[in-house]
């Protein structure tokens, strides 16, 4: 018989700072840069966002994501065979944030890795999980989504800063009879490196190069929707489903502008979209499963149902994962 694998348990975490685009704008003015709530909110659907104090790490969220996952799924940290972290503000430059964690949660031995895809990190994070749940090489996975994004932020940018936040999410991929995951679509396109990037590196101890985000938001605006629109098409083709079955998209939460885009053309009407970014901001890596838990811990999203996850980020990268709950 053919081995799936399903989601049994989400868990989020976002810390405890939530920025209102009133406080950000006076905190930003302070420093000679304009902005306000009106424009943030109409351009990108934002109201607030979190940001993590300067001593906690990536790490630190996906723990607290992780154990909230754990618990949804009754297991515990030794239980899980595979831990995938998918961010790009690793904690070190090395080890990966994923051996990290799974030191934090007391779970040793299985293998541990982090996934670097920017904001599709969490497709390619549970597609991979998936695979090796599929192949027989783990049965019970920990895949979290975890950022520090107000790291990278250059706050005299007002075309970046007010976009991003900091959280985790996580779920518990779990080997299964019964089908969960249906189909995944991943891609990239290293020929837009520079259209959103973090072009900074390490080198003698010293960083060289500029180590905060820089992005040509039109550009990666016009090029999300239309690959996020193809991926969603090709899970669909792939699993033999149709746009109209799909009961939750739960897209990457980078502006609700794209995301109304993306469900226009899946004829999908807006209230059945999962829209977090309004309170989360971009997470990045984080933004899929903090949504997705978001949809499970307000009722709205239940066991059976059909999501369609999808994300596009960095690379450029995007993909989708098409799954029953
Ligand atoms: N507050 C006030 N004014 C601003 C701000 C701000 N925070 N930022 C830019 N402006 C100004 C610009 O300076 C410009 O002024 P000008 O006309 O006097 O030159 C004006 O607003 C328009 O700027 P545009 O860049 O054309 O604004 P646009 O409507 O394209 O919105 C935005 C910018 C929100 C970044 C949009 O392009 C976008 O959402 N792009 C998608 C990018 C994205 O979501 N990236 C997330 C990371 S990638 C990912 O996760 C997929």
């Amino acid at each position: 018989m053919r081995r799936n694998s399903r989601i049994v348990g989400t868990g989020s975490y976002l810390p405890p700072r939530r920025v209102t685009n009133v406080e950000l704008a006076a905190e930003l003015a302070a420093l000679g840069v304009q902005t306000s709530d009106e424009w943030i909110v109409e351009r990108t659907g934002i109201q607030a966002r979190h940001f993590a104090a300067a001593d906690v790490c990536s790490s630190d969220l996906a723990l607290h994501a992780a154990r909230q996952a754990l618990q949804a799924a009754d297991l515990a940290a030794t239980d899980i065979d595979l831990i995938i972290v998918a961010t790009s503000t690793p904690d070190m430059v090395f080890p990966s944030t994923a051996c990290i964690l799974q030191n934090k949660l007391g779970a040793h031995g299985c293998p541990a890795f982090d996934v670097q895809a920017v904001c599709s990190g969490f497709i390619y994070a549970l597609s991979v999980a998936d695979a090796m749940i599929k192949a027989g090489a783990a049965s019970k996975a920990l895949v979290v989504g975890a950022e520090v994004f107000s790291r990278l932020l250059d706050f005299k940018d007002r075309s970046t800063c007010v976009l991003f936040g900091d959280g985790a999410g996580a779920v518990v991929l779990q080997a299964s009879k019964a089908p969960g995951i249906l189909a995944s679509d991943l891609h990239a396109d290293g020929k837009h490196v520079g259209l959103l990037c973090v072009p900074g590196h390490v080198s003698g101890g010293e960083v060289l190069g500029r180590p905060l985000l820089t992005m040509d938001g039109q550009a990666v605006f016009k090029l999300a929707v239309g690959v996020l629109d193809a991926a969603a098409r090709a899970v669909l083709e792939r699993a033999g489903k149709l746009a109209a079955d799909i009961d939750w998209l739960i897209p990457h939460q980078a502006n609700r502008r794209i995301m109304q885009s993306t469900a226009r053309k899946l004829k999908l009407p807006m209230d059945k979209v999962i829209v977090t970014v309004d309170q989360h901001g971009n997470t990045s890596a984080a933004s899929i499963p903090l949504a997705l838990d978001a949809g499970v811990r307000s009722g709205r999203v239940k066991t059976g149902e059909l999501l369609l996850l999808e994300g596009v980020g960095g690379g450029f990268t995007w993909g989708a994962v098409l799954l029953n709950l």
